[in-house]
């Protein structure tokens, strides 16, 4: 192939807690996940990463317990399924202290928390870690967040979606629109801080959110956010068409995945944009070692960890189906309910050819959640990423972790290098903020992006 061969990017996909997306695993001898409370290893992580030119660190989040496996949150909490989980924020200003380009995509749930508070810690976030912050945009997919909230269940799945169009206004609003590029003049002689006449209070009325107020930051690097966006039903496309720039998409295959990384292309392009302009990550988990041997022994005795418990409790909850009600040797079947739809079309409609019973399920998401896992040498390894991502049109890997962290320090030193090697890696970083490192056209939002057109002292809210 020539030098158009297309870059792959790796992000690490995390949270702030024990099991992530690898039940069982917290108990394998060299995992490190107990430390999650503890500072220090999320710095590591964060040097470990940047050393490996890594787009950036996913953290993922819930406001809930997964507690419809059983009906009760009994196996969450005996298998450490995203439970306990601490704010994924929090960590990001250490995080950014200690590393100079990585980015931080953090996931934020809209659907608890008014905007405005919000829009604040997301431009102070940005200013602290000048201009490197995303937002994962999601608005949950479990009932047991909505009784956090003191709600009966969570509102229907395509109303959420609705609900976030009125919330993403009033932040576009907030974030491009109140503060002009100008306003802080800093005048010590004139002793004025911030021009008054290049400040303006947003006034919004929509559906859902009314709002009068100046945003309570100056400008920050990116104003908004670098926003990432994972639903792949037809509402979560069409929204992530109107206002994702990076998309995390997730299934077993390379075949269940192509029909959707062109639907989410399509729907960018339906919104008036280019189908490059959305960077699409696949989910998936990489197993290596300096030998085939090596790396087939390290994925062999990871299995053995794995917790099949923890599995059904995580695909319970982000299903909506209670597994525990079903013979693991039964064929799962599709039904429309109110948490995500992917989850459980990838082992149900998604490939045709493929039937998954309640075990083959279990197993599959054992380690490392929904995506592939890719097993080899560097060379094994780098092919089947070439591979998969040829086949499905994605510009990178949402990596999943199997043993903390050494799964990421195994990536970093076999596989980045063996993809360097064959030009699909970056070999150093751009300087400038996340977006201009991803898309290399400035930190801000661009036309024709929906938030762009919200800059400037002439937009009407
Ligand atoms: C890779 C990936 C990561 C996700 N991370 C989160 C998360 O951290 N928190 C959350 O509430 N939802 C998360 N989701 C769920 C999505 O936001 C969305 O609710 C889900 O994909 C279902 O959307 P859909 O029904 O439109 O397909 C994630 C989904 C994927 C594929």
């Amino acid at each position: 192939m020539s030098e158009t061969k297309k870059r792959i990017g790796f992000n690490a996909f995390e949270m702030n807690c024990v099991v992530h997306q690898s039940p069982g695993l917290w108990r394998h001898p060299r995992d490190r996940s107990r430390d999650y409370c503890r500072l220090g290893p999320w710095l590591d992580l964060a040097r470990t990463l940047e050393r490996g030119l890594f787009d950036g660190i996913f953290l993922a989040d819930v406001l809930g317990v997964y507690d419809v496996y059983g009906g009760d949150a009994r196996a969450a909490l005996a298998t450490a399924a995203q439970v306990p989980v601490n704010d994924p924020l929090l960590l990001v200003p250490a995080m950014a202290a200690v590393t100079r380009h990585l980015g931080f995509g953090v996931t934020a749930n809209l659907s608890y928390e008014p905007p405005y508070g919000f829009a604040r810690r997301m431009s102070t976030l940005d200013h602290l870690t000048e201009g490197r912050i995303g937002w994962n945009i999601v608005t949950g997919y479990l009932d047991s967040a909505a009784r956090a909230a003191g709600r009966p269940q969570q509102a229907a799945h395509d109303d959420r979606y609705e609900l976030a169009e009125d919330y993403m206004a009033v932040l576009y609003k907030l974030w491009e629109h109140s503060w002009d590029d100008d306003a802080v003049v800093a005048d010590r002689a004139r002793g004025v801080f911030a021009d008054p006449d290049r400040v303006r209070a947003v006034r919004h009325e929509g559906p859902h959110f009314k709002l009068d107020a100046i945003h309570l930051c100056e400008p920050s690097p990116q104003r908004t956010p670098v926003l990432y966006q994972a639903g792949t039903s037809p509402a979560g496309r069409a929204f992530a068409g109107r206002h994702a720039e990076c998309v995390f998409v997730s299934g077993p295959s390379a075949a269940v995945l192509r029909p959707r990384v062109a639907a989410v292309r399509a729907a960018a392009v339906a919104a008036g944009r280019k189908p490059d302009s959305l960077k699409v990550y696949a989910l998936a988990t990489i197993v290596t070692g300096a030998t085939r041997q090596e790396a087939r022994a390290k994925h062999a005795e990871y299995r053995s960890y794995a917790d099949i418990d923890g599995a059904l409790t995580l695909l319970s909850g982000w299903t909506g189906v209670d597994f525990s009600q079903l013979d693991r040797d039964a064929t799962i079947a599709h039904v429309e309910n109110d948490a995500g739809r992917t989850a459980l079309e990838n082992v149900t409609r998604a490939d045709p050819s493929r039937r998954w019973t309640v075990r083959e399920a279990a197993e599959h998401v054992a380690l490392g959640g929904a995506g592939p896992v890719f097993v080899g040498d560097a060379v094994e390894v780098a092919d089947q990423l070439e591979a998969f991502a040829q086949t499905t049109d994605v510009d990178g890997f949402n990596l999943a972790f199997a043993v903390r962290p050494e799964t990421m320090i195994d990536v970093v030193d076999i596989v980045v290098p063996e993809l360097q090697r064959r030009a699909r890696y970056r070999t150093t970083y751009d300087e400038g903020a996340l977006r201009h490192k991803l898309f290399g056209e400035g930190a801000k939002l661009r036309a024709p992006h929906a938030g762009a057109t919200y800059r400037g002292p002439n937009r009407q809210t």
